[in-house]
C-alpha cells in the first residue's frame, strides 16, 4: 500500500471512527444529562397502555406519519433515502464477511449478480434522492430556511454516494479484494492486497473512504444525528 493510501484508507479510518464514536459519546451523555421539561411534551392520541406508547413510539420513528400529512412527496423521498441507505449499509457488511448462507443458496456468481442489482439500484435509488433533497433547498420556501451547513452536508453524502457508485458499476475487482482490504484495516494492519493495489480502481476506493471518513467525523456535530436523536425525542414525548 503506498503512503498516501495508507494514511487516508489505514489511518484516517481509526482517526474517523475515534471521533465519531467519541463524539456520538458525548452528544449522548449530553442529551441524558439535560434536564427534563418542565412542561410534558406527550404524544397525540397518548395510547393507554405502556406497550401502545411504545408502538407508537417505534411507528412515529421509523414511519414520521406527521411528514406524509406536510407534504407527502418529501415523505416519500424520505423513506426511499432510509430504506436504500439502511439497505446499502447492510450490503457493506460483506466487506466484512460473506453471507455464506445466501452464498451456498445461490453460488458465488449468484451472490455476485445479487449484489450488483441491489447495490446498483439502491446507489441509484438514493443518487435521485440526495440530488431531490439538494434542488428542493434551491427554491423558496425551503430556501428561505437553509444555511450552508445544509447545502454542504447534501454535497458530502451525494459525493461518497457517487464514488460508491462509481466502484459499483466501473470497479474490475473481486469483493473478495475489497474484504480483504476492509479485514486488513480491522486487524490493524492496512494494507490492499495485489488486484487491489494493481488496478486504478484503487483511487475511487481511496476517495469513497477518504469521503466517508470525512462524513463519519462531521456526523456527531451535524443534524445527522437525528438518527438516534429522534428515537430519544420520541421516548421522551411516549413517557
Ligand atoms: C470506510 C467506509 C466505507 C468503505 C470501506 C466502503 C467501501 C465500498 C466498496 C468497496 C464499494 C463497492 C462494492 C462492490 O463493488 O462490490 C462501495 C459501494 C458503495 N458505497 Fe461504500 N464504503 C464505505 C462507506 C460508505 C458510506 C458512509 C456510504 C453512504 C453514505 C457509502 C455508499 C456506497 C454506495 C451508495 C455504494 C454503491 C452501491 C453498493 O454497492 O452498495 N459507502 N463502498
Amino acid at each position: 500500500m503506498d503512503l498516501f493510501s495508507f494514511t487516508i484508507a489505514g489511518l484516517m479510518v481509526y482517526a474517523a471512527l475515534a471521533v465519531f464514536f467519541i463524539g456520538m459519546t458525548y452528544r449522548i451523555c449530553h442529551w441524558f444529562s439535560t434536564p427534563k421539561a418542565s412542561i410534558r411534551l406527550g404524544m397525540f392520541p397518548k395510547p393507554k397502555t405502556r406497550s401502545g406508547r411504545w408502538l407508537k413510539m417505534l411507528k412515529d420513528t421509523i414511519l414520521f406519519p406527521q411528514a406524509l400529512d406536510v407534504d407527502p412527496t418529501m415523505w416519500f423521498m424520505a423513506i426511499a433515502f432510509h430504506v436504500a441507505g439502511l439497505l446499502i449499509f447492510f450490503g457493506h457488511l460483506r466487506l466484512i464477511k460473506e453471507f455464506t448462507p445466501i452464498v451456498s443458496a445461490l453460488g458465488s456468481k449468484g451472490m455476485d449478480t445479487l449484489a450488483f442489482v441491489t447495490g446498483g439500484t439502491f446507489g441509484i435509488v438514493i443518487t435521485v434522492v440526495v440530488i431531490y433533497y439538494l434542488f428542493r433547498r434551491f427554491a423558496s420556501p425551503y430556501k428561505d430556511i437553509s444555511v450552508p451547513e445544509d447545502y454542504l452536508l447534501l454535497i458530502l453524502i451525494l459525493l461518497v454516494i457517487t464514488m460508491g457508485n462509481h466502484l459499483r458499476f466501473f470497479g474490475d475487482v473481486h469483493v473478495a479484494d475489497y474484504r480483504a482490504y476492509v479485514q486488513s484495516v480491522l486487524l490493524f494492519r492496512p494494507s490492499f492486497d495485489a488486484a487491489l493495489a494493481h488496478s486504478s480502481i484503487r483511487w475511487s476506493l481511496v476517495a469513497h473512504v477518504f469521503l466517508a471518513n470525512i462524513l463519519l467525523m462531521y456526523f456527531p456535530f451535524s443534524k445527522l444525528t437525528h438518527t438516534v436523536g429522534a428515537f430519544l425525542a420520541n421516548l421522551v414525548r411516549s413517557d
